[in-house]
């Protein structure tokens, strides 16, 4: 943050601005006559298909980026922010026009227009895709009524940190690297090149109006630390492949944990130059941070295919290992300093181990067994926890219909939902 945050008050709108004027670049003049050759002859059968599943997660990635931007607009303190903001905008068009070129031009989809390429590809997105961007829609919704400073900075949280910072770019490099390395597809591999010297530009304004907005209404980290904790169930899943097909990254010599991991680190970072450090909101992302980034990538990772997070594409694992790996993420989406005495939480699982949690002068623990005296028990089926931990079930509706039955003094009750600020 030493470093950081002067940097990031080096850097103005303007300059910004400028450095949109000079980077101006065509998508409609790019040539794809290589392309069309080396889709053919030099990707095999599996490439064709992970690459084109990558890119149909970024075509309607930045159609969607393209369509909700005009709110932040709107809602923008400044005519500074607001005229980058407007360049933007340009730009996400221009990346959806690419995208959609690609589509139509080197894969020969059969589309006459962005629309039609939009619905042949739709079935290639991913259930953690869909939910961050009916995310993206609602909040820019929201955003459309609700012009206030702290509703901007959840907005910008999920479009520029979350959206392009965490999910975006990674992919980009990891694109842009493959495609370098083997010599593929240069008409492309230019126009995700400009694509990505876009995206840094707008990362750049994200954070630094993150950091600007957190200045000027404290109210703005809260509602970051929301927006984050609503995201990061969807979002830690958008990348996964179908049928859980590793082949899907590794026939371009990379890893899911190798992605998972950039994205993890750039998140962190990027929050920490927005003057947002992770460590000054607990309980918003679920990571542990003294384990280093290829770590908590494969603990993820674990828990997705494990089905204890992200889409429900079968019964939950019971492995201990990684159903340990589950409540050591319920202890990090705790806000210890939420509890102003010692809280203990206790699951009751008629069909598994029980486990418990405690809170106590600002450290959480869980731990498998029963605690001596809890102050709230949640008596409730494991699949059925798992789902409402995973955001499949909404926890009131989990109470309403039984599913979920918490028994406990009322204070900690009202505590307890204090601990768990969604
Ligand atoms: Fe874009
Ligand atoms: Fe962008």
């Amino acid at each position: 943050m030493e470093q950081a945050l002067p940097m990031m008050q080096r850097i103005s709108y303007t300059d910004l601005y400028e450095r949109w004027e000079k980077g101006n670049w065509s998508a409609t003049q790019l040539d794809f006559s290589v392309d069309r050759d080396h889709w053919r002859n030099r990707f095999s059968e599996l490439q064709r298909r992970a690459a084109l599943w990558n890119y149909a997660l970024f075509l309607h990635g930045e159609d969607a980026v393209a369509d909700n931007l005009s709110p932040y607009i709107d809602a923008a303190p400044t005519e500074e922010m607001k005229y980058f903001l407007a360049t933007q905008q340009v730009d996400e068009a221009r990346h959806a026009v690419f995208f959609a070129r690609f589509m139509r031009e080197v894969v020969e989809d059969g589309s006459t227009d962005v629309a039609q390429s939009l619905e042949r590809t739709r079935p290639q997105l991913t259930w953690g895709f869909r939910n961050v961007f009916a995310l993206l829609g609602r909040t820019a919704d929201e955003l459309r009524r609700d012009r206030s400073l702290p509703m901007l900075a959840k907005g910008i949280a999920l479009y520029h940190i979350v959206i392009e910072g965490t999910l975006a770019q990674p992919g980009q490099h990891f694109i842009e690297s493959y495609l370098e390395r083997d010599g593929l597809l240069p008409g492309f591999r230019e126009g995700i090149r400009n694509v990505a010297l876009d995206e840094q530009r707008h990362i750049g304004f994200g954070v630094k109006a993150l950091s600007d907005l957190v200045q000027m209404d404290l109210e703005c980290r809260d509602a970051v630390a929301e927006l984050l904790r609503e995201v990061m169930p969807y979002s830690v899943a958008v990348l996964v492949p179908p049928g859980w097909d590793r082949g899907y990254t590794e026939c371009f010599g990379f890893t899911l944990e190798d992605i998972y991991a950039e994205g993890v680190q750039s998140l962190e970072t990027k929050l920490r130059s927005a003057g947002l450090p992770l460590e000054e909101m607990p309980g918003a992302v679920p990571i542990d941070l003294s384990v280093p980034p290829q770590e908590r990538a494969g603990r993820a990772i674990k828990l997705l295919q494990g089905n204890l997070i992200g889409e429900k594409l079968g019964p939950p694992t019971r492995d201990p290992e990684v159903v340990a790996l589950m409540f050591d993420s319920v202890r990090l989406s705790i806000d210890p300093t939420a509890a102003t005495e010692p809280t203990t939480i206790q699951w009751d699982f008629p069909d598994a181990e029980p486990w418990f949690l405690r809170v106590d002068n600002g450290s959480t623990r869980v731990e498998r067994g029963r605690a001596e005296r809890p102050d709230v028990t949640l008596r409730v089926r494991f699949e059925d926890w798992v789902d409402i931990a995973a955001g499949r079930t909404d926890p009131r509706l989990a109470i309403a219909t039984g599913r979920l039955r918490p028994r406990g003094r009322l204070k900690a009750l009202w505590r307890f939902t204090k601990l768990f600020p969604r």
